[in-house]
Formats: C-alpha cells, sequence, structure tokens
C-alpha cells in the first residue's frame, strides 16, 4: 500500500524505497551500539524527482542547480549529478562540497548575502557558471578577484521585487523588508554602469522569492518582474542574458494532496517566456529531497499526566529524536507527519509529541491522533529530507543522528552519527597570542 510516493506499507510495516524500516536502527547498531535515531533517504526518488524537475523545464532549456543547503549529502549530490543536475552552493563549505562530488566550473552557482573573500577568490580562481551578488558593492570584491585571477566572472544582481509570498516570515525572501537584493532601480542602474567591472559579465538577474510556495503566482510574478527588466535593461543598451529564477517550490507536507503544479508551471513559464531569449537557471532544494527523507526515531518514554484540572490527561510521546535535529517545527511551526512503523492495533487518541531536549519548543506535534504506542517502538517523521539534517545542532550537547540511504533495497550508512564523545571533542585550551 502507499503511504506516499516512494513509502509503502509492506505486511503492516512501513518502508521506504522497499526497505522496511524496522530493519534500519538494528543494521545501524551493528556500527552505533546506542543508535535510537536517523535519517533515511530514498537514493532511487532523489534522481526520480529530480529527473521530472529537469524534464518539466526542458522546454526552456532551464539549467538546473540544485540547493545544497536543502540537502548536502555526497550520496544525494552524486544522483543530482548523475541526472544532469548543477549545484547551487550558498557558501565556501558548499561550493567545496560540490567541487568534491565533481560538479565541474560551469555546473557551480554561487549564492549568498554575505560574500567572503574566500568565496569570491574561490569562484575566480576555480570558476564557476556565475555568482548571484546581493548587491552592487559586492561588485567590487568580484571584481577585484576576477582581475587578479585573470578571469570574467559572471554574475547576476540580485533584485528584491517587493513580492508578499504570504508564507512563513522565515522562508518569505522577495518582499520589501527581507535582507535580500537590490532595488530594481539599483539593479538598473549597475547593468547600465557594467563597465565600471571589466572583468565581471554582470548581464543576469537573480530573483528568489521564498520557499515552500504551493501557489504559483509569487513565482509567475517574479518571472514577470525578471522580463520586465530584461526589457528595460536593454532598452538602456544594456541587454542580459541569464535569467536565475532561484527556487521556491513548496511540497506536500500535510498529505493533502496540495503539490506544486510543477509541470503546469513550467509549461506556462515556456510559453510567457517564448520571447526572452537569455540563459535560464532555477535553484530548487526542498522539492528535490523533501519527501523522499523520514527522520526515524524510538519512542523512548509515554507519558500520561493528569490534568491540573478535572478530568484532563494527556499523553506526552517522547521521541530519541529533538530540536536539535529537526529544528523545522520549533523554527517555523513546521508540521511534519508522525507514523509508527509498526502500528499496535487499538484506537487513536490524541499524543504531543516530543524530543528530549530541554526546550518547551522540542515539540513535534501537539495532538496528533496516534494508536497506542509503547517504549521502543518507531515513528517516521515524514518529508524530512530538506532542512532537516542539515540544520541539525549538537545543542544539549546531543551528537547529530547518521544519516542512512536505500536504493535498489540496499542500505548505506552515508555519514556517520556523532556519539557523545564526538560532541566534545572540539573543545580546546590554547592560548592565543594578543
Ligand atoms: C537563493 C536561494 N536559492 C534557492 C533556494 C532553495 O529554495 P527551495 O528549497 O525553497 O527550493 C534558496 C532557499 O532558501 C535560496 O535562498
Amino acid at each position: 500500500m502507499k503511504v506516499v510516493e516512494g513509502i509503502t506499507r509492506e505486511g503492516g510495516v512501513l518502508a521506504l524505497g522497499g526497505v522496511a524500516l524496522d530493519r534500519v536502527l538494528p543494521a545501524l547498531r551493528r556500527l552505533e551500539p546506542s543508535a535510537a535515531a536517523c535519517w533515511v533517504y530514498d537514493l532511487d526518488q532523489v534522481e526520480a524527482r529530480a529527473a521530472r524537475f529537469k524534464s518539466a523545464f526542458a522546454p526552456l532549456g532551464v539549467h538546473v542547480g540544485y540547493a545544497l543547503k536543502a540537502n548536502a549529502l555526497p550520496a544525494i549530490l552524486r544522483r543530482a549529478r548523475a541526472v544532469g543536475l548543477a549545484a547551487e552552493a550558498g557558501s565556501l563549505g558548499e561550493l567545496i562540497a560540490a567541487r568534491r562530488e565533481g560538479f565541474g566550473a560551469q555546473e557551480r552557482i554561487l549564492n549568498g548575502n554575505g560574500r567572503t573573500q574566500d568565496e569570491a577568490e574561490f569562484a575566480a580562481r576555480e570558476g564557476v557558471h556565475s555568482v548571484n551578488a546581493d548587491h552592487v558593492e559586492e561588485l567590487d570584491l568580484l571584481q577585484a578577484h576576477a582581475a587578479r585571477a585573470g578571469t570574467v566572472l559572471r554574475v547576476a544582481l540580485r533584485v528584491n521585487p517587493g513580492i508578499d509570498t504570504h508564507g512563513h516570515a522565515y522562508v518569505a525572501t522577495g518582499h520589501d523588508a527581507a535582507k535580500f537584493g537590490v532595488a530594481p532601480a539599483e539593479a538598473l542602474g549597475a547593468w547600465a554602469a557594467r563597465d565600471r567591472w571589466p572583468s565581471l559579465r554582470l548581464d543576469g538577474v537573480h530573483l528568489h522569492v521564498g520557499s515552500q510556495l504551493l501557489d504559483p503566482g509569487p513565482l509567475e510574478r517574479a518571472a514577470d518582474t525578471a522580463r520586465e527588466l530584461a526589457e528595460e535593461s536593454a532598452r538602456r543598451g544594456a541587454p542580459l542574458g541569464l535569467v536565475n529564477l532561484g527556487g521556491g517550490f513548496g511540497v506536500d507536507y500535510s498529505g493533502s494532496g496540495a503539490e506544486f503544479p510543477l509541470e503546469a508551471y513550467a509549461a506556462r513559464l515556456a510559453r510567457k517566456m517564448e520571447a526572452l531569449k537569455a540563459e535560464w537557471v532555477m535553484e530548487p532544494g526542498r522539492w528535490l529531497v523533501a519527501s523522499t527523507g523520514v527522520l526515524l526515531a524510538e519512542v523512548l518514554w509515554v507519558k500520561r499526566r493528569g490534568g491540573a484540572t478535572a478530568g484532563g490527561s494527556r499523553r506526552f510521546v517522547v521521541l530519541a529524536a529533538g530540536m536539535n535535529d529537526l529544528i523545522r517545527p520549533a523554527l517555523y511551526g513546521a508540521r511534519h507527519r508522525i507514523v509508527p512503523v509498526r502500528p499496535r492495533a487499538g484506537a487513536g487518541e490524541p499524543a504531543t509529541v516530543v524530543g528530549p531536549v530541554c526546550e518547551s519548543a522540542d515539540v513535534f506535534e501537539r495532538e496528533a491522533l496516534l494508536p497506542p504506542l509503547e517504549r521502543g517502538d518507531l515513528v517516521a517523521l515524514l518529508d524530512a529530507g530538506a532542512y532537516g539534517a542539515v540544520m541539525s545542532s549538537n545543542y544539549n550537547g546531543r551528537g547529530r543522528l547518521a544519516e542512512v540511504t536505500v536504493s535498489g533495497g540496499r542500505l548505506m550508512r552515508a555519514r556517520a552519527g556523532e556519539d557523545a564523545a564526538a560532541v566534545g571533542a572540539r573543545e580546546v585550551d590554547e592560548a592565543l597570542e594578543i
């Protein structure tokens, strides 16, 4: 029985990519004896979604740069690369990760609003497809490094189009108060003055208006803005040759079937933008990987607490994974469906599902309707493949979890978990010269 794409129930047991999820932790414990939670990703699904995204936008010839910030696990990068995706990096660390996995210069796009000397130097020395510059002064830094390296860097200016996506404030990036990009008029001024930066090919516009968009409206408005800017810049004698529309494609966390209409949007965009002759780039992250991963966790405790008021009693289910592992619920109020791996018989009843971190925000879901659960049972938090492990931390002295992949029915440990001793591994006692 299919639960969601790639997730099935076989003989009553939840399975990912055909592997029963109750087999994962016992296998992992041969290498990590105390593992009680881990991430599991279906690489075949990653590849299938990457291929689907690429083919949806093929009529426009879009260069698709996978946004590494969503999940930079090398095994995932290799699958994205295998179907011809490029890599979009938001930092030097992500640029290096992309290079390590074989993404060549023309397959690396550099992003970020806090450009450093090191990033600019890497881009100029090692080469990138393009750099998205967040503001005009950054161009001087890029120019200096490109000139020193004797190269020409292709640059798109990030424009803040003043588009409100009405999503969570933390993932809305294209409205007036957001920190990203320059005003359209400033971008037009910089493109027209492009001779000031002779080592830059400053002919691109970059827009990324938000994340987890299910309505294509804001993305279409961003594309319209890009077209209008390209037309206006051409009128001013500075034609644009590169349009980067960023990411933002949302996924169905609720399970209600509310999918981003990818193919329909792609077809509309291709029709609308036919007249604009440019190289197109997109930077999807979440859409490619969110649904391909789960956070698997054991139930540590089930606590029932009598209510402070008469009659009330609450069931708390304490998982071995917490907000330091998956911070999205605490940070964004995000909801990940919680599904027992091998559900026990019995009526569903509400449960507050929490982690073991010493914070009241360490709650995955309040009033989740779940069947009976006991210590040692397993649950899967669905759609945890994006902005999950990459945002995890050692808060509360907790080691980050292992990451396991599934492909063709085989399990691999792709990143080791940290045990309690590893958490203290960076502590030193070294004098600093002043
Ligand atoms: C510039 C840029 N591009 C691409 C992405 C990927 O976005 P998403 O995962 O929503 O597709 C982000 C994420 O915030 C971003 O900031």
